[in-house]
């Protein structure tokens, strides 16, 4: 094969030059120059396109038509997430820390098609033992799913793609997209040009032969996908699994789909043998102890169209610190921040005294602007040692005067919340329209921080214990 030149172009002005340099000399921009293969002959890009035809013109009537053949992957949660199923000719990037499951969930996907079609496994971070051992684990290396999943322990590109259309699985996995490499590119595996290669490649597999593909890319510390940011825009769809690793609760999001809603997520709990659908996700992330304690409130918050109950939790220690310490996990730390320095103007509970620590249980991470409630009501909570009036929710934005804003899907929160046991929500009073109304459900609405405090969080602590 001969050797395609690699070059290095500028992300911010396109130049190219043969070798890498800290500064574009055409733009100005640093660190902007990504090693990219030069393809001279135009003939192999042609080869990647449809046949001629495929792409002429249709009605916009008839247009779907042949459209997303999907097929089901045969885990509820994960065709959830997929809009329905794996699409023919499409590449998904499936991100994750290390260790939080990715691995596994492919494996059971590539279990769950085998039925139907043959997987291949192209694994650059384990042997075929390691991923057998993993199979056994999960009882899945024997019998009719243990011989359509073909495992090639291949870091080579060129050699990956080869063995691709040779086969032409019904299924390409490749793990991950950080340890393979292109043959024609002098970087390491995990750099920059070399991940964007393999997505760019990757994709001309999947719509020039019609194999579906998917990418494991591991994410770093700080929640991107290494190195490449550029593959999300390249791939159809982007997959997250998250959570807490040393908790059991995954949560699969759809960050992008091209075939689908990016509304939906999936819940899963990691077990002993494997990655296991939850039968009931909206109370999955609910804490776990008996009646309310002092700084715990649970929020009905909506992930995509799907209502789940999660625990806020806030511990309010006074601190002999000058600078008191603001700790925040699965909530914004900004948010926080923001919300003590509002209990302190608007609701005459002061924290500059006080350490704050607060947190979701189950590991979850939540961003909504819904969450400012509950998270100010459990500072308040913890801050007078009272837990909240039993059996009550909260939801809500805070603003910085201390006045709650409304927030969407407010009806739906309140039918989870019922469902799952709770007989009273706190929620802002929405000007002008009429508060849902909802059996069971004792709905207090307010117009202030300062108001929802005295709703919810109970006088004494008799009254919290004993209930209404
Ligand atoms: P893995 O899928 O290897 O993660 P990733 O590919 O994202 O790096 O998952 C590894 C973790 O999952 C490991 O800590 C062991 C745990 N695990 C289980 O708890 N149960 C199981 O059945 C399996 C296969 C793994
Ligand atoms: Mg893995």
């Amino acid at each position: 094969m001969p050797h395609a030149q690699s070059r290095y172009v500028c992300q911010s002005c396109g130049a190219s030059v043969l070798r890498w340099e800290g500064q574009c000399r055409a733009c100005g921009a640093w660190n902007s120059l990504v090693e990219t293969v030069v393809r001279e002959t135009p003939r192999s890009r042609h080869q990647a396109l449809p046949p001629a035809g495929a792409n002429a013109p249709v009605p916009l009537s008839q247009a779907g038509e042949a459209d997303a053949i999907r097929t089901p992957v045969g885990i509820g949660e994960l065709d959830r997430v997929l809009g329905g199923g794996l699409v023919a000719g499409s590449v998904v990037l499936l991100g994750g820390e290390p260790g939080i499951g990715k691995s596994t969930l492919l494996l059971q996907a590539a279990a769950g098609l085998a039925a139907r079609t043959s997987v291949l496994y192209a694994t650059g971070e384990e042997s075929p033992g390691q991923v057998q051992l993993r199979a056994r684990r999960l009882g899945l290396a024997s019998g009719r799913v243990g011989d359509a999943i073909r495992v090639a322990a291949e870091t080579g590109l060129g050699r990956i793609l080869d063995l691709a259309r040779a086969e032409r699985p019904g299924l390409l996995v490749v793990d991950s997209v950080q340890t393979v490499g292109s043959e024609e590119l002098d970087g390491a595996p995990g750099s920059v040009g070399q991940v964007r290669e393999v997505a760019l490649r990757m994709m001309e597999l999947a719509k020039g032969d019609g194999v579906p593909v998917i990418l494991v890319g591991h994410v770093t510390k700080d929640g991107t996908l290494a190195g490449p940011k550029t593959l999300e825009h390249l791939v159809d769809v982007v997959l997250s699994v998250e959570g807490d690793r040393s908790g059991a609760l995954r949560l699969l999001r759809a960050a992008k789909n091209r075939f689908g809603s990016t509304e939906e997520v999936g819940v899963f709990e990691m077990g002993e043998r494997g990655l296991v659908e939850v039968p009931d996700p909206a109370r999955a992330f609910l804490g776990e102890h008996d009646g309310p304690a002092p700084g715990s409130v649970p929020a009905p918050v909506l992930e995509g169209t799907r209502p789940i109950l999660v625990e806020v939790q806030a511990l309010v220690a006074p601190t002999g610190a000058p600078a008191p310490r603001r700790t925040a996990s699965g909530v914004d730390p900004n948010r926080l921040a923001l919300l003590v320095a509002v209990l302190g103007r608007r609701a005459g509970i002061g924290l500059s005294g006080h350490d704050v620590y607060a947190n979701l249980a189950g590991g979850l991470s939540v961003d909504e602007p819904g969450l400012d409630l509950p998270l100010a009501l459990a500072l308040a909570s913890s801050f007078r040692d009272r837990p909240l009036v039993t059996g009550t929710v909260a939801i809500g934005e805070v603003g910085l005067l201390g006045e709650l804003r409304a927030v969407s899907g407010l009806e739906r929160r309140l039918r989870e919340s019922v469902r799952l046991g709770f007989t009273r929500a706190v929620v802002p009073r929405a000007a002008g329209r009429a508060m849902p109304r909802v059996d069971g459900l004792d709905v207090v609405a307010v117009g202030s921080l300062a108001e929802a405090i005295r709703a919810a969080v109970s006088e004494a602590p008799e009254a919290g214990a004993r209930g209404r």
